[in-house]
């Protein structure tokens, strides 16, 4: 349980970045240009993000497709809050299934790539940095909620 309590620091340090964000939004209305870090810059860095990375199995749109490869059927993104009848986004839970590193060590292997993984070890980001790019994905799902 080494990971756990710097997983944990990790995904507060989410929320709080997204909090942030949040309190961006009030300047938007009075600024062409978003701030580096407001929430519709996230939100737009989320997007490329997700195209790149996460299409390939959600789909351009998010909404899931058939993996004829894996046998299964990713989860439809756009029904996150739906599927689990709640009003607020679940940050947390979703922060630690797209980082899958916790989850790993809990239940073994997944279908989906080990995001925290591939950030640490294949593209040789700090922890900062991955809590950056979660931030921008999580930014990105909450938008395409409906
Ligand atoms: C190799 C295919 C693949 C890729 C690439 C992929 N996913 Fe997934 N994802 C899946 C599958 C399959 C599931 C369903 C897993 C299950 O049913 O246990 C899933 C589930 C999820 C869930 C859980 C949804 C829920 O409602 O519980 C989230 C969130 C998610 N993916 C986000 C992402 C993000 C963000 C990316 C890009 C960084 C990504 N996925 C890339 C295959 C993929």
């Amino acid at each position: 349980m080494k990971n756990t309590n710097m997983s944990n620091s990790i995904y507060f340090g989410i929320i709080f970045s997204l909090l942030v964000s949040f309190s961006f939004m009030s300047f938007l209305s009075c600024n062409s240009k978003p701030p580096k870090n407001s929430l519709i810059a996230q939100t737009q860095r989320g997007k490329e993000l997700f195209q790149e990375k996460c299409a390939p199995c959600h789909g351009v749109d998010g909404k899931g497709m058939k993996l004829d490869s894996l046998h299964i059927k990713s989860k439809d993104l756009t029904q996150i809050k739906r599927s689990r009848g709640v009003n607020d986004f679940p940050i947390l839970e979703i922060a630690n299934i797209i980082d899958g590193r916790k989850m790993i060590e809990a239940h073994g292997t997944r279908p989906m790539p080990v995001w925290g993984e591939v950030f640490s070890e294949n593209e040789h980001l700090d922890e900062n940095e991955i809590k950056g790019k979660m931030a921008e994905l999580i930014a990105y799902l909450m938008y395409i909620q409906n």
